[in-house]
C-alpha cells in the first residue's frame, strides 16, 4: 500500500547553506546557514526576516534558479535540480517584470501560452482568473496604467494560470498600499480554501499573521523561531473577556470576584481598533459615492 504520496510535503528543505562569492572583494557572503523546514500540502507558510537574511535566496534555490553550496530542498518529493519539479508550482518574484505595452488579460494569457496552453479553455481560464485577482474590469487596460497593487495581482493571476499546487510569492504586498494588500491577502486566503499551498516571503510582520498557519523566522541566514502562529504568539496562562455593555457595578464585582479567587486582573479597557482597520473604514468611506438624505 502506498501512503507516502498523502504525506509528501509540499516543500522539504534540508541543511540548506548558500555561500555567495564577491570575486572583486575576494570575501564571501554567508546567505544561509543549514536551513531545514517541511511545509505540509495545503498549509499558508510565512517566511520572515528582516532584508538580506536570506529569505529570497531560500526561494530561488527551492526553485532551481540558485544552485545550493550544500543541502537539498524538493517540491512534492521532486529534488529543486530537477525541471519536473517546477511543473507544478506558480511563482511571483519580488519585482515582477511586465512588458508594459500588453493588457492585463494579454499578460496572462502570454504566461499560458508559455506553459503550453491555447484556444478556448486558456481564455475562458484568463477571464477566471481576471475575475478571482479583481481585475475583471482592468483586463482590457494597459500594464503601464496599473497600480503597485493592481501589478501584484496581475502576477498572481499569471503565476496561477495552469493551475498549480503550489504558489511561491516572494514580498507580495511589499510597496502595496493597504487596500491593495488586504485584497492581495484575501487572495491567498481564497487560494487556501481551494487547497493550494502557498509559501510566501515577507518583512511586513503584521499583514502576514491573518494569513499564515505556520511561520519560519530567518535571521542571517538561520531558522531563529518556527511553529503554528497561535504557539508562536500565544500568551499562555492567561485569558481575555471581551464583555459588552458593563457597567461599573458589574466591573467592579469582576475585579472582587477574580481577586476572591487568587487571580489578578491584570487589564482592563476599551478595544482598539488596529490602525490599518481605522485607514481601510476612512478610505473605503471616502471613495464610495454616500446616498444623499432621504434619496
Ligand atoms: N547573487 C548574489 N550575489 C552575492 N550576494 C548575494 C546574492 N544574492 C543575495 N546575496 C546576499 O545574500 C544575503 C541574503 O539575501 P536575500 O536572500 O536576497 O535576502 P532577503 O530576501 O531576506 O532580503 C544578502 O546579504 C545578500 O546581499
Ligand atoms: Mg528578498
Amino acid at each position: 500500500m502506498d501512503t507516502t504520496s498523502s504525506e509528501t510535503p509540499a516543500v522539504r528543505i534540508r541543511d540548506l547553506k548558500k555561500v555567495f562569492p564577491v570575486p572583486l572583494r575576494r570575501r564571501q557572503v554567508t546567505a544561509l546557514r543549514g536551513l531545514s523546514l517541511d511545509i505540509p500540502a495545503g498549509h499558508v507558510y510565512g517566511l520572515l526576516g528582516p532584508n538580506g537574511s536570506g529569505k529570497s535566496t531560500t526561494l530561488k534555490i527551492l526553485l532551481g534558479l540558485v544552485t545550493p553550496t550544500s543541502g537539498t530542498s524538493e517540491i512534492f518529493g521532486i529534488p529543486s535540480s530537477e525541471v519536473k519539479s517546477r511543473t507544478d508550482v506558480g511563482f511571483l518574484p519580488e519585482n515582477p517584470y511586465f512588458y508594459k505595452f500588453l493588457t492585463g488579460a494579454e499578460t496572462v494569457s502570454f504566461h499560458g501560452k508559455l506553459c503550453g496552453m491555447g484556444g478556448l479553455s486558456l481564455r475562458d481560464r484568463v477571464t477566471e482568473l481576471l475575475e478571482l485577482v479583481g481585475l475583471q474590469d482592468a483586463g482590457d487596460r494597459r500594464i503601464s496604467g496599473y497600480s503597485k497593487g493592481m501589478l501584484q495581482r496581475i502576477g498572481l493571476a499569471q503565476a496561477m494560470v495552469h493551475d498549480p499546487r503550489l504558489l511561491i510569492l516572494d514580498e507580495p504586498t511589499a510597496g502595496v498600499d493597504p487596500a491593495g494588500s488586504r485584497q492581495i491577502r484575501d487572495l491567498i486566503l481564497r487560494l487556501k480554501e481551494r487547497g493550494k499551498t502557498v509559501l510566501l516571503t515577507s518583512h511586513l510582520l503584521e499583514q502576514v499573521q491573518e494569513v499564515c498557519d505556520r511561520v519560519g523566522i530567518l535571521a542571517k541566514g538561520e531558522l531563529v523561531r518556527e511553529g503554528s502562529l497561535d504557539i508562536l504568539t500565544g500568551v499562555t496562562g492567561q485569558t481575555e473577556f471581551l464583555i459588552e455593555n458593563a457597567s461599573p457595578e458589574l466591573q467592579a464585582e469582576i475585579s472582587r470576584l477574580v481577586a476572591g479567587h487568587g487571580a489578578r486582573l491584570v487589564t482592563a479597557r476599551q478595544p482598539q481598533l488596529d490602525l490599518e482597520t481605522v485607514f481601510l473604514k476612512a478610505t473605503e468611506a471616502g471613495k464610495s459615492p454616500r446616498k444623499p438624505p432621504g434619496g
